[in-house]
């Protein structure tokens, strides 16, 4: 028998390799509960709206009711083989409830159908995102305060620069991290509206209610052009837009962390819970997770490239290209959330060595731009300052010294302004305080 739920058409089963090739159910069966959540709220509204007896409407809610219990609990095992999960859910309706099942579908098409679970799917996977980001935010908020008076480098050119404290270094991934969140919801805010009623693309002869729809769906609004309900993905765009920007962040954090525990920085020691050895080395501890973490964000910017470029050439309406929105966004929902699952508890549980930044900020000459300003201070135009700050860090190569230990002769030899206070003006805690404008 044909099992397809367009079979009248057709005199000739489809062939295997075009069931394999066309399935979908791999990847769509994680909708199923939106997919019943979407239908229950259709056949509510064709039973209020008169479109099918009252009876069947109930008999349809309960059905379906009964096969989302029997997916969660597994009394019910999807069938590998059906075309999608939109076909497995109507076609185990009709053999429990028998005809009723068949007027689930009346007014509707696969194709806002689809459009109305990815919808449903990616508003409940933007919210876990969002839960999440905000946990992870707030750990690198935590871990940045718990180093307010922790002196560090800061870098340009991963050279080292001016001082600045770990706090602030962390903070910026707090801004970053801020910004990432209102992107989301943003997105998800936009995605809100219901398809549902664009039918296969103009819409449906039958009395259908779409505001009721939509809003037993807890959606915001109606998409109000049909054509526009069905072939819209913009929300896969943006969300995995968000999260690839998302990614460029938490791989840039990673990239640091992973220079800051190699032992030429030793800044931080990861826990052993989040480390990994080496097979034949014995000393190695490896920060593993924070390579993997730089490593995946190429999937998700893979995700994102498969999105657009499926997107680009596809004239109105549906087209079946657009099945392949669901592995792209959801791997790539997946990905970010399996990161921040293990940057989250690395990064809470990471060993801060104050005394190793704080060597470091020592030794690279980073108060010079302060011992600059010192001179400007004293009436030298800038230019001139940094000239003569610059023969003086020459100076204290040549001799193995810093600029806190350069006596101050050698400093007057440069130029007669300097004078003892200069050493208070060079200190890093002064440099620090001087420079942190809130
Ligand atoms: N599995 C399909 C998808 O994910 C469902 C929609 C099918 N519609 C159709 N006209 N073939 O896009």
């Amino acid at each position: 028998m044909n099992t397809k739920l367009w079979a009248g058409r057709f005199s000739k089963e489809a062939d295997q390799r075009t069931n394999d090739f066309n399935s979908s159910i791999k990847f769509d069966s994680r909708m199923y509960r939106e997919d019943i959540d979407g239908s229950i709220a259709h056949a509510v509204m064709l039973g209020t709206q008169g479109i099918i007896p009252v009876e069947d409407c109930e008999k349809i809610i309960n059905g379906l009711k009964q096969i989302k219990e029997d997916i969660t609990s597994g009394a019910l095992l999807i069938d590998p083989d059906a075309e999608d999960i939109h076909t497995f859910i109507e076609q185990t309706l009709t053999a429990r409830i028998g005809d009723a099942g068949k007027r689930l579908h009346t007014g509707r098409s696969r194709n806002d159908q689809v459009a109305t679970d990815i919808r449903l799917t990616l508003r409940k996977e933007c919210e876990e995102v969002m839960d999440m980001l905000r946990h992870l935010t707030d750990t690198i908020f935590n871990k940045a305060h718990e180093n307010e008076n922790t002196i560090m480098p800061g870098y340009t050119h991963l050279q080292r620069a001016q001082p600045i404290t770990f706090c602030m270094q962390l903070s910026a991934y707090v801004s970053m991290l801020e910004r990432d969140m209102g992107r989301l919801s943003d997105a998800k805010a936009r995605m809100n509206y219901s398809p549902l009623g664009s039918g296969a693309l103009a819409g449906t002869t039958y009395p259908i209610n779409r505001a009721m729809t939509a809003e037993l769906l807890g959606f915001d609004g109606v998409v109000e052009n049909t054509l526009d309900g069905v072939s819209d993905r913009d929300f896969c765009l943006e969300i995995a837009s968000a999260l690839s920007i998302l990614m460029v962040h938490l791989s840039r954090l990673c990239e640091e962390i992973i220079l800051w525990c190699s032992w030429e920085f030793k800044f931080v020691e990861l826990d052993d819970a989040f480390s990994t050895g080496s097979s034949i080395m014995p000393q190695k501890k490896n920060p593993d997770l924070a390579e993997l973490i730089r490593g995946k964000s190429g999937r998700v910017f893979g995700d994102l490239m498969a999105l657009l470029t499926a997107m680009k050439g596809l004239p109105l309406a549906y087209n079946k290209d657009m099945q392949e929105d669901k592995e792209a966004i959801f791997d790539a929902i997946d990905t970010v959330k399996m990161c921040m699952t293990a940057l989250d508890p690395m990064i809470d549980t990471m060993r801060v060595i104050p005394e190793n930044m704080r060597r470091a900020a020592a030794e690279g000459f980073i108060n010079a731009t302060d011992c600059a300003d010192y001179l400007v201070g004293k009436g030298l135009p800038f230019r001139d300052a940094y000239k003569a700050t610059g023969e003086l860090v020459a100076l204290c190569i040549k001799e193995k010294l810093t600029l806190e230990t350069l006596p101050l002769d050698m400093y007057k030899n440069v130029c007669e302004l300097f004078d003892e206070d200069v050493y208070k003006a060079i200190n890093l805690e002064t440099c620090v305080k001087n420079r942190i404008k809130k």
